[in-house]
């Protein structure tokens, strides 16, 4: 088999499929990606994949190549796993990655072939792509499907050979058939396997995402309610958490969610259901949106109110860049946003990241870095947790008390025991909690 694209998603599936015993070519046009891969070396930081790409890139059962025709020729099954951004100053996908894929693949499919979407697209895309395979390949027993895929970053490889469930959408019991041997380990597990058809796989990964970010700006919105009345969000999370109905998961109030998934599909579901006519059904979104940017103007108005009124000329300490822990994506990421405000609003801000430094300083060039908390935190007169590291949340105040200037702490994120720190002489502050 092939994939497409060898961002997250695509490196991922690709070293997973060898990992079951497929013969595996990655595919890509960026050149400098295809090369690291080679050598065994994935480009981005995700736990537990590199040792898998090694493992089966040294066994020869997975190769990367630049070429769609190489790819025609090698594989039966053809998965798409390339990037579908946010469009610059629009809501809608940009889909271009995904067309161009189709448009190099098809013209060398001379044989039985499955097409397998896993990008996330916009409802309606995989009946437009199947209409255009149908055009550009030679042989007419050439097939789309659409499968969606749900991991999680910083648990993809877990996500990928252990998914909650898997989601088909086919046109064809031949289609079904072929994916059922392909995701036949996952299956023999118990892992639930849904066929649909096309639009309504297309609109699981959405509907999901969605909800995902609406329990996120629910909770985020109590938070905002809790700070008006002294209320403590994190028990109210517990609390409701404990009706089955609602669950725990994904009631983490704080900081908001941001990365390459969740802001930008939900605007871009917003912007198809427009297209549709049905856009009142998604107004939510606008809300679920608007709720979640206001949390980084929170922490930034907590910041000054810490500060005295205003942020200019003082120092601050930035723990943590990436949109989540154990990621080193900066992607829409909540904490660069709010250390970017800050700088601007003038204060020299220095972020660590135990992973992201890297990617966070080739986006954010002009703020200051540093290899350690204590350095980011050193002077400080106020030190930010803005993404939820162990290395931040297990931290004892011991560490940081004898470099900064003072001793206040903002835990954007809720992750840190406040009587912990209070009793160690700092000012804490969060958000949502009194
Ligand atoms: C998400 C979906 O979970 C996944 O199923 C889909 O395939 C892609 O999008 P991911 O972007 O990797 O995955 O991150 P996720 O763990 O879902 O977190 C998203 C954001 O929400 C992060 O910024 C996180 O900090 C934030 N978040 C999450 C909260 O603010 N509170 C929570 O309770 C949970």
């Amino acid at each position: 088999m092939t994939v497409f694209g060898t961002g997250y998603l695509g490196a991922t599936h690709a070293a997973c499929m060898a990992e079951l015993g497929f013969e595996v070519l990655g595919v890509d046009v960026d050149e400098a990606k295809v090369a690291s891969l080679r050598e065994g070396r994935v480009p981005f930081y995700e736990p537990d994949l590199e040792p898998l790409l090694q493992k089966h890139v040294a066994s020869g059962a997975l190769r990367f190549t630049t070429s769609a025709e190489e790819a025609a020729a090698f594989g039966d099954v053809h998965f798409v796993c390339v990037g579908t951004p946010q469009r610059k100053g629009e809501h809608a996908a940009d889909l271009r990655f995904v067309d161009s894929v189709i448009e190099s693949l098809a013209p060398h499919l001379d044989r039985e072939a499955l097409v397998v979407g896993k990008s996330t697209v916009p409802v309606g895309t995989a009946q437009r792509l199947a209409a255009r395979l149908a055009e550009l390949a030679p042989s007419d027993q050439v097939e789309l499907a659409w499968n969606p895929e749900f991991l999680r970053e910083g648990f993809a490889v877990e996500d990928t050979l252990r998914p909650d469930r898997l989601v088909v959408g086919v046109a064809s019991e031949r289609a079904e058939k072929v994916l059922r041997e392909v995701y036949a380990t996952a299956i023999a597990a118990g892992t639930p396997f849904l066929v649909t058809d096309f639009p309504t796989a297309e609109l699981v990964k959405v509907a999901a995402n969605s909800f995902l970010a609406t329990k996120i700006s629910f909770i985020n919105a109590m938070a905002e309610i809790c700070e008006a009345t002294g209320a403590d969000v994190t028990m109210l999370a517990d609390a409701i958490g404990h009706d089955a109905r609602i669950g725990r998961r994904f009631l983490n109030a704080g900081l908001g969610f941001g990365g390459g998934c969740l802001p930008k599909d939900i605007r871009a579901f917003m912007a198809r259901a427009g297209e549709l006519g049905v856009d009142q059904a998604v107004t939510f979104l606008r809300e679920v949106d608007a709720i979640n940017m206001r949390r980084r103007g929170r922490v930034v108005d907590l910041a000054r109110e810490v500060l005295g009124g205003s942020v200019l000329g003082t120092r601050i300490g930035v723990l943590g860049a990436a949109f989540k822990p154990n990621s080193d994506d900066v992607r829409d990421s909540p904490a660069l946003n709010v250390a970017g405000q800050l700088q601007l609003q003038g204060a020299a801000v220095t972020v660590y990241d135990p992973k992201a430094n890297g990617t966070a300083r080739a986006v954010f060039p002009t703020l200051g870095y540093a290899e350690s908390a204590v350095e980011a935190a050193t002077g400080a007169d106020v030190v930010l947790l803005l993404t939820e590291w162990a290395e931040f949340t297990q931290m004892d105040p011991s560490a940081l008390e004898g470099v900064v200037a003072q001793r206040r702490i903002i835990d954007a994120r809720n992750a840190l025991d406040p009587a912990r720190w209070r009793d160690a002489g700092w000012t804490y502050r969060s958000l949502g909690r009194p």
